[in-house]
């Protein structure tokens, strides 16, 4: 397990004092956080009202190798027997309950034409339910939660299924613009069969009114895709007395694929 989860806070409140960092983002301070933004000529991933976005796309070329299967075999693996069911269930890895509001996301992972993508290592890392991170970077006024780490993983069942149990996470402040906050979101890590095809992305909830203001969900030009992030309120996965469900379909390719981060936004 990931000893400290990733987190998307740091990189954004990094870009406010890293060196140069003002010079890159000329206007990034004075940009209307709510307005969609286009793609400047020559910086593919660039999206200037997104400031952490400056530090997080490559600026060479791609290297090529001559064999990427023959790298890929040596590239470091996970063994399905070093997943546990007991991981899916975030507000278990502890001795008490965490504070918050208890829900279940689940979907399924599949290919362009519908077929189920089994087997998968699916990880998820998430803010508690006050906004904050189990992270040394994350200095957020609110509280940490002694049982909730934020941190899951699972595997892909045999129709491509995959679930968790957590806790509703908070929205938090991150200084990319004046009164920045998140919107409530979940970040998933999907892996395929070797490391080097890890795709990142997040999961948002609907009717949250902050994605009109979040430059990280705005930067993703098409409305549809933007749309295919956010989950969608299921009252046949919400467990009864115990949490309410989201379902979150995640395709991998296509023209209806998941927007992942190292995608074409
Ligand atoms: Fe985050």
């Amino acid at each position: 397990m990931t000893p400290h989860p990733p987190y998307d806070g740091p990189t954004g409140r990094r870009t406010v004092t890293a060196p140069g960092a003002e010079r890159s983002a000329p206007g990034a301070e004075r940009s209307a956080p709510g307005a969609t933004a286009p793609r400047p000529p020559g910086t593919p991933h660039g999206v200037p009202p997104y400031r952490g976005a400056l530090l997080r796309h490559p600026r060479h070329s791609a290297v090529p190798v001559p064999d990427p299967e023959a790298v890929e075999l040596t590239g470091p693996v996970f063994g399905v027997a070093d997943v546990t069911d007991f991981e899916r269930d975030l507000t278990r890895q502890h001795t008490g309950e965490p504070l918050g509001e208890r829900i279940t996301v689940s979907g399924r992972m599949t290919d362009r034409h519908g077929r189920p993508v089994r087997g998968q290592l699916v990880e998820m890392w998430q803010a508690n339910a006050s906004g904050r991170y189990v992270h040394r970077r994350d200095r957020h006024a609110a509280p940490l939660d002694p049982h909730f780490t934020g941190f899951g993983r699972c595997l892909t069942d045999d129709d491509g299924t995959y679930s968790f149990t957590t806790i509703r996470p908070g929205a938090y402040p991150w200084r990319n613009h004046e009164n920045a906050w998140r919107p409530a979101h979940l970040h998933f890590s999907l892996f395929g069969t070797a490391f080097a095809q890890r795709l990142v992305t997040q999961m948002y909830f609907p009717a949250d009114p902050l994605l009109a203001y979040d430059p990280v969900f705005l930067s993703i030009p098409d409305e549809a895709a933007r749309a295919r992030l956010v989950a969608a309120y299921d009252h046949g996965l919400t467990i009864p007395e115990w949490a309410l469900g989201y379902r979150w379909d995640i395709v991998l390719d296509g023209p209806s694929a998941t927007l992942f981060e190292d995608g074409a936004a």
